[in-house]
């Protein structure tokens, strides 16, 4: 089994380039097969969850060729081999679910697809993507398929243009709605839509592609199907949850770091916070320094949201960064019910933090009454201290690395292939700015399991 070793201690200085969104790539990927012309992405980063999405493309049918060194891939799915996604697909990432609306207008077959999966952060389910789907004439069921679950969706009498109000601003049901709209005939609104960039990136997408596309001030999206489909190049928006993930290491490691490519538009709100307690950054015309400035300050409140709001991805690695600010900070998590299942093995590294049920801060959210444990205190500084680790999921995975590069001794990490989904050579990068993190191979035993406390 592979494992990572990380010497703590060292302050990271250099240079990095940030990689291409993940949660860009993998949609534009799928909403490439809306299409039957041929589609070329550049700027694709070469991580794990590109290459399942890449596979199941290929199962359904694309032709691919991706270029890893030059970032660039070409899809082009002239026809549907088929629209049966295999259960080996499921509980690999979130990227399934989204062939319902990609496929709907298609084909006249069933698509059928294994129950989503992702990371354990929370149910994760998928009602507001049927109710959306099911609004513009789908018809989908949940049937189980030997021992595993699977969605039978199907539209045969065509998709219908209509107006989806979703109950929440659920990035994957946006999505979902959008690329079915793509071939319903007539127009469709989607309303408290979310307006993620990596939405927008889709919405741009689209429009290259031939639809008339456009978005609201109030979350509503219009949508008029394309009557003719166009060959699209699109080059893919920087990951602005990769380069607030260096950010961080670089300031809580007392550090430099230029990020070039990373984004102030899509960082504003994490900015703002980082400049809260003390965090040096400074946007150039290519990229964003970010650096130590001698002190850190705790007393900060952050409540995750939809955008604009502080992403949930930035939570885990931030909650690191407060560990290291002088006095109390409070974390809301208002977006995933059970985010915060990372924090017991960051106690055990040393950290003075406790979660609360209640929410904490400005406002109640939706989990107010639903007894979970979505608030967090942390207060510091405190020193971590290296320690046997396992990741239970992608961002909290990258925040234990973090938190292994300020502890004193060593670390040892298990999962390593839960951040090659997301992280693309992260070894590397860390190790040219100055880390001592290293990938070995090892017959030992599992390493105890962070769990929910
Ligand atoms: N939700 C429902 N019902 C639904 C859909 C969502 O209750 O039908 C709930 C979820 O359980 C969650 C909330 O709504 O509590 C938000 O979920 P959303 O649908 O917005 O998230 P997602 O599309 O499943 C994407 C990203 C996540 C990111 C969230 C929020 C991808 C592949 N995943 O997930 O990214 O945290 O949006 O921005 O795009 C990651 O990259 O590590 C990651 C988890």
């Amino acid at each position: 089994m592979k494992i990572l070793e990380v010497q703590g201690g060292a302050p990271l200085e250099g240079r990095i380039r940030a990689q291409g969104a993940k949660n860009a790539t993998t949609k534009l990927l799928v909403a490439s097969l809306v299409s039957d012309k041929p589609c070329i992405l550049n700027n694709v980063p070469n991580i794990g969850d590109v290459e399942i999405t890449v596979d199941l493309c290929k199962e359904l049918g694309s032709k691919v060729t991706w270029d890893r060194k030059e970032k660039r891939l070409e899809i082009h799915t002239e026809t549907l081999k088929t629209s049966y996604i295999p259960q080996r697909f499921s509980g690999a990432n979130r990227i399934p679910i989204l062939m319902i609306g990609a496929l709907l207008g298609r084909t006249n077959e069933d698509i059928i697809v294994p129950t989503a999966g992702g990371d354990r952060i929370g149910k994760r389910p998928i009602n507001f993507h049927i109710q959306a789907l099911e609004t513009l004439g789908a018809k989908i069921e949940s049937r189980t398929m030997k021992t595993e679950g699977a969605y039978f969706a199907q539209a045969h009498n065509g998709l219908k243009g209509g107006v989806i109000h979703l109950e929440y601003p659920s990035v994957g049901a946006t999505e979902n709605s959008i690329l079915a709209a793509m071939r319903a005939k007539g127009n469709t609104t989607i309303k408290n839509a979310a307006t993620e960039p990596e939405i927008i990136e889709l919405m741009l997408f689209l429009q290259k592609m031939g639809a008339a596309i456009s978005l609201d001030a109030d979350r509503t999206i219009h949508i008029e199907g394309i009557k003719k489909f166009l060959p699209v190049e699109h080059t893919i928006v920087s990951d602005r949850i990769e380069a607030a993930s260096y950010a961080i290491a670089a300031v809580s490691t007392k550090g430099r770091v230029f990020i070039e490519g990373a984004q102030q538009l899509n960082m504003l709100t994490f900015l703002n916070k980082l400049r809260e307690i003390g965090g040096g950054f400074e946007i150039k015309p290519d990229g964003i320094e970010f650096f130590h400035t001698g002190y850190l300050s705790g007393g900060l409140h952050i409540e995750t949201d939809v955008h604009p709001g502080f992403m949930t991805d930035w939570q885990q690695p931030f909650a690191v960064l407060l560990t290291q600010t002088e006095g109390s900070s409070v974390l809301h998590e208002t977006v995933y019910e059970n985010r915060f299942g990372y924090i017991h093995m960051l106690r055990k590294m040393g950290a003075d933090i406790e979660l609360f049920r209640q929410c904490l801060g400005g406002k109640s959210c939706r989990f107010a009454t639903r007894n979970y444990l979505h608030s967090a205190v942390i207060r510091g500084p405190t020193p971590l201290i290296g320690s046997d680790i396992s990741i239970p999921d992608l961002r909290a995975g990258f925040a234990y690395v973090l938190a292994a590069l300020l502890a004193e001794g060593k670390s040892k990490i298990e999962g390593l292939w839960m951040l090659e989904r997301g992280y693309e050579h992260f070894v590397e990068k860390l190790n040219s700015l100055g880390a001592d993190i290293k990938i070995v191979d090892t017959k030992a035993p599992k390493l105890a399991k962070a769990s929910v406390s």
